[in-house]
């Protein structure tokens, strides 16, 4: 890190990584498109939080007018404020509305995507985000749902449907049998990878020669867009051939990391 030096982070949430580039001096310029994002005061005078998705951050930060980057960091996913909270319908562990829209207010909700897309394009949709080797006879099921007007509209009411169309691959399998499923549906609602494709580009395209970008990942998905880009674009070098994953110390302290991959590229002259 450079003291002075300007950063992007991606991926505001609760301010923890912006607050640790502000801490050793860095100026920030994050982004968040939750609505209820909000800068600390004791952090205002040197994060500018822009509401918006990351994808678009090169018009934004050209609309600043600030120069070149030092360094882009994206923590991709929800955040634990977001997961926790039942009204915002990203766990299938507690009970709330499908809703999974990371903006918090616009845009089309997971229940929309249920009630809109026909039995093919839910089933596309939950291959393709979620992995789901179940998806066609899951796309089945829902479309049965709706056409008896027995569609979910809730969280634990969608999961209990899933989990009764997918047989579970073993005593070992420790995940819940509809967590792909809700996966999908969220990399859809929100357009997770495209953006990701966006922003990664816009980022490096903002880069000052030896300015570095960050990835932080929590599925294959992701990591394959972050891999892929840092290795094939001629802008950048890998300086990770393999991703930083957490240690026994920070997953104990935070289990929640430990599907994390950290990838990172510096610009090339
Ligand atoms: C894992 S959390 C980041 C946590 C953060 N690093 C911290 O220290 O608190 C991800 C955050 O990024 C936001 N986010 C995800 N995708 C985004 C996107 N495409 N554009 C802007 N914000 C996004 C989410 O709303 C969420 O608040």
């Amino acid at each position: 890190m450079r003291e002075g030096g300007l950063y992007v982070d991606g991926t505001f949430g609760a301010g923890g990584h912006a607050r640790a580039i502000a801490e050793r001096g860095g100026r920030v310029v994050a982004f968040d498109l939750d609505e209820s994002a909000a800068v600390p005061p004791d952090l205002a005078a040197s994060v500018t939080l822009v509401r918006r998705n990351f994808a678009e951050l090169g018009d934004a930060l050209d609309g600043l007018s600030l120069g070149e980057l030092d360094g882009a960091l994206f923590d991709l996913g929800v955040s634990s404020m977001q997961f926790d909270r039942p009204e915002r319908g990203f766990s299938l562990r507690f009970d709330g509305p499908l809703d999974m829209r990371m903006t918090g207010g616009t845009g089309d909700t997971a229940y929309d995507l249920l009630a809109t897309l026909d039995e093919r394009e839910l089933a596309d949709t939950i291959f393709a985000f979620g992995e789901e080797r179940a998806a066609r006879r899951i796309a089945r099921a829902l479309v049965a749902a709706r056409d008896a007007n027995r569609l979910p509209t809730r969280t634990l009411e969608l999961a209990g449907l899933v989990a009764g169309v997918v047989q579970v691959r073993g005593k070992r399998e420790r995940v819940h049998p509809a967590t792909r499923t809700f996966q999908a549906l969220r990399i859809a609602v929100n357009d997770e990878l495209g953006s990701l494709e966006r922003g990664l580009d816009a980022a490096i395209g903002r880069l000052r020669p030896g300015g570095r970008a960050v990835a932080i990942s929590f599925h294959s998905l992701e990591d394959r867009i972050v891999k892929r880009r840092f290795r094939d674009d001629e802008r950048v070098r890998a300086l990770t051939k393999k991703p930083l994953i957490p240690g026994d110390d920070e997953l104990a302290r935070n289990p929640r990391a430990r599907s994390a991959k950290l990838r990172v590229a510096e610009r090339q002259p």
